[in-house]
């Protein structure tokens, strides 16, 4: 990277307001962000004409203002594809731990209060024969229901659009969202974090649920209604959640901490040494292929 770009790096990863950016980027002609950075239309504006490009350290954009973005020819890149397979392996991580009692059970050993086997111990909910309802059938959601079925499990989904039936593989589709969640004993969210997505999951929704189903969450955090999601699980209405994602990261809301019900892992679904490398190297592929004139396949705008 030295010997290409005259890099301005942010040394210790952390996280800086449009503000800070704005200060630290000046002059740049590309700007390197992740999930975390909001990249308004006020940053774009500031960083004026020198900037020609974005690229985001994930697949989704919602940071973005992507129509800022293009009224000013600024170019996004995002890195879609080599996340997916690590994205389902901490869907699948999260759906076992919240249906098997993750928490408790790790907490229970390492407390020292374990007294031994017992018939009734920290008893979950098996897989084999239970729905699993995916909302959002991306390529994220595909990976989740390619592993989910090796674990018995029934697949079932929404999205904006029915896929192929070679794609569904044997899927259930539901043109609605309420219509999924009949069907869901246990709620997967991979959808994107479309504004329009906001606070799908609210308590109106979480009340087409099966009683006890358990919720898991790998898209982004705004599309649960945090207020309705607590609720139900401390009711039991939920029997519990697996949760990567969180609405205003990091500020967790910490009411979550409390529930011995919920699995909580801090935004690592693409946290792979393997899934990390590939998508800078998508970025920088994608930054070559600009400069060549050519319009590469993770080029959003
Ligand atoms: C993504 O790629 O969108 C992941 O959530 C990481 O930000």
């Amino acid at each position: 990277m030295h010997e290409r770009y005259a890099l301005v790096v942010n040394e210790d990863d952390s996280i800086l307001s449009p503000d800070e950016i704005v200060a630290r980027a000046r002059g740049s002609s590309v700007l390197f962000v992740t999930a975390t950075e909001r990249i308004t239309a006020d940053v774009i504006g500031q960083l004026g004409p020198e900037l020609q490009a974005i690229g985001t350290l994930s697949v989704g954009f919602n940071h973005i203002d992507v129509a800022a973005a293009k009224a000013a020819g600024v170019r996004i890149l995002i890195t879609p594809d080599v996340l997916s397979d690590a994205c389902a392996e901490i869907a699948l991580m999260l759906l076992l731990n919240a249906c098997r009692r993750g928490y408790e059970a790790d907490r229970l050993v390492r407390s020292g209060a374990w007294t031994g086997w017992a018939p009734t111990q920290l008893l979950g909910k098996g897989l084999v024969g239970r729905r699993l309802g995916i909302f959002g059938m991306g390529r994220i959601g595909r990976c989740i229901a390619t592993r989910a079925r090796s674990f018995g499990l029934d697949i079932h989904y929404h999205n904006r659009r029915q896929l192929d039936a070679a794609q569904e593989n044997g899927a259930h589709y539901h043109a609605t969202l309420d219509e999924l969640l009949r069907h869901s004993d246990i709620l997967m969210v991979a959808a994107p974090g479309a504004p329009e997505l906001k606070e799908s999951i609210n308590a109106e929704r979480i009340g087409l649920l099966p009683p006890g189903a358990v919720v898991v969450n790998v898209s982004r955090g705004e599309l649960i209604d945090d207020d309705a999601l607590i609720a139900a699980l401390q009711s039991g209405r939920v029997f519990a959640a697996g949760l990567d994602v969180f609405a205003n990261e990091p500020h967790v809301d910490p009411r979550y901490a409390t529930l011995d019900n919920v699995f909580l892992t801090p935004h690592i679904g693409s946290a792979t040494e393997e899934t990390r490398d590939a998508m800078g190297w998508l970025l920088l592929d994608g930054l070559q292929a600009l400069a060549r004139g050519e319009q590469p396949g993770n080029l959003l705008v």
